[in-house]
Order: structure tokens, then C-alpha cells, then sequence
């Protein structure tokens, strides 16, 4: 499997564009940015998905060589986007995508509500290519053999969203290449680590948690806004790594992380990050 980071910032990026505190002022200094989260993924390096779609997402394409164009006009490696939430930084990207041939869009079916009605990206989106819509269900077969298993793990609804209906709001996946048997599993929203989470992240080879905020109180110290890191769907980083000693096998790093989170090092992973078996 091939796994490639194309943002690892939550939503607004780092720097975001209004934003002042001490990260955002050290990214624009040392010109570290990040984009927001979205991810690409392949069984054979040749079928290509996405794991959401950031508003960042043309120039997180342009700056992939796997996800070029070609040999044909408008052939193209990429084969999908699988949502793993509504959230805006997660669909924005949607609409840039506009110009694609036809495009396979997974996500629950509460998801796809909120994408229909509460925010219609994708009625708007058909107007412009053809959008198949399909269910992400538990289990299911991607091109280039990729196994995908899903998981909901939240229920935290999007702002736009906040009177819609459904439970399965936020998902985690594990992703396993049916060929070498290499398992990824992707859960940049995570906002409680359950006994049923546990279960689905053991003997998986590589996992990207979420890594929006180090601490509960991380928001609160660094812009003097209210709000818990926990009460936003999002699990601190000092409170998952408690967690990680009940799996020596798998390789943890975070992804998602939010401008206010001065995390660095290698269990944090930055945009261009290759991973995978191969
Ligand atoms: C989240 O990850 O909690 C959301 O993307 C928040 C947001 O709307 O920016
Ligand atoms: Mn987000
Ligand atoms: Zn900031």
C-alpha cells in the first residue's frame, strides 16, 4: 500500500489567514505550513482514493506526482474521495473537483444527507460532472485492492448540520492492501478511544490518530476562546498516547493537527509524507 499525506492540519490550515497566536506567527516565519487533512491512498500505486477532500485539495494535487494526469486528455490516477466526516474541511475540496470526467464519492448515509440538503455539494456538484454517490458501508472492495472497513466513532454533527438526523457522522477506516495484508487505519477525528476502536486498530501497521489538539485545554490557553479539545469531537493527543503501549506492533502518528498545536517530531507526520509497504 502507498500512502501519502497531502495536508495534516485541521481546518483553517497552519498558518490560518487570520490567525496571529505563536504557531501561526512561527509557521509564516519558517515557511512550515500545512494544509489541511486529506489523504491519498493506493493498492497497486496505479488505482489512486482520497481520504476527504480539503479546500487545499488542487494544490495538493499539483504537488503529487502520483495524481497526475494522463497518458489520456483527462485520464486520471484518482479513482475516488472517501469522507470520513461532513465537515467543511473535509468537502470543501469537493467542488474544486468539478472538472473531473465523473467522480465516486463514499460516505454514510448521514453524510450524504448533510452533503444533499443541509449543504448541497452534491446536487451542486452534479451539475457540473457526474457524481456516483455510493454507501460506505462496513466492508467493502476498492480498485487495486483495497479493503476498506468502517467505524463510527462519533456523532459530533457539523455546525451547518446541527439539527440533522443520523448517527454515523464521523467514521474511522482500516484500509488493508489485500495483497501484501498491510493495514492503515485513518482516525484524524476521534473523540473518545473505545473498547470497540481498540479492537479495530490492533495489528494494524500504521495508524494516523487524531492530533487536532495536544491538550483539553490547548484552545483555550493559546486564543483565549472557550471550548474543550473533548467537547469538539477531538481526543488530545496527551490523553490517545496513554493508550498506545497496548499495541507494540503498529506505528502511531498524528495527522490534523490544529494551528494552535506546536507539536513536532516524528509521531507527528507533515504534508508530502510517504508512507505505507511500498
Ligand atoms: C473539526 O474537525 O472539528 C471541524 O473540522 C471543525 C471545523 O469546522 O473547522
Ligand atoms: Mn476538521
Ligand atoms: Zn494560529
Amino acid at each position: 500500500m502507498r500512502i501519502r499525506i497531502l495536508g495534516s492540519a485541521a481546518g483553517g490550515g497552519a498558518p490560518q489567514w487570520n490567525c496571529a497566536c505563536v504557531t501561526c506567527e512561527e509557521a509564516r516565519r519558517t515557511g512550515r505550513q500545512r494544509l489541511q487533512d486529506t489523504v491519498a491512498v493506493s493498492g497497486d500505486g496505479v488505482a489512486w482514493y482520497l481520504l476527504n477532500a480539503a479546500p487545499d485539495i488542487r494544490t495538493q494535487l499539483l504537488g503529487t506526482p502520483e495524481l497526475a494526469p494522463g497518458p489520456g486528455l483527462r485520464e486520471t490516477p484518482l479513482r475516488g474521495v472517501v469522507l470520513t466526516t461532513a465537515e467543511l474541511d473535509h468537502t470543501l475540496g469537493l467542488l474544486s473537483l468539478r472538472e473531473a470526467t465523473g467522480l465516486a464519492v463514499y460516505a454514510t448515509a448521514t453524510v450524504t444527507g448533510a452533503l444533499s440538503s443541509c449543504f448541497p455539494v452534491l446536487p451542486v456538484l452534479g451539475s457540473y460532472t457526474t457524481v456516483e454517490w455510493a454507501e460506505l458501508a462496513p466492508n467493502q472492495r476498492l480498485a487495486g485492492g483495497l479493503d476498506v472497513a468502517r467505524l463510527t466513532v462519533g456523532a459530533k454533527r457539523p455546525r451547518y448540520a446541527r439539527d440533522a438526523g443520523g448517527d454515523d457522522w464521523v467514521s474511522a477506516l482500516r484500509i488493508t492492501d489485500a495483497r501484501t495484508g498491510f493495514a492503515f487505519v485513518y482516525a484524524t477525528c476521534l473523540p473518545t478511544w473505545t473498547e470497540e476502536f481498540d479492537a479495530f486498530v490492533k495489528g494494524a501497521d500504521e495508524v494516523l490518530l487524531d492530533g487536532t489538539f495536544g491538550t483539553d485545554d490547548e484552545l483555550t490557553r493559546a486564543t483565549g476562546r472557550p471550548g474543550s479539545a473533548r467537547a469538539m469531537g477531538h481526543l488530545p493527543i496527551a490523553d490517545s498516547q496513554a493508550h498506545l503501549s497496548r499495541h507494540p506492533g503498529t506505528r502511531f502518528r498524528y495527522g490534523h493537527l490544529n494551528n494552535t498545536n506546536p507539536a513536532g517530531g516524528s509521531h507527528v507526520v507533515w504534508d508530502g509524507l510517504s508512507l505505507g509497504d511500498s
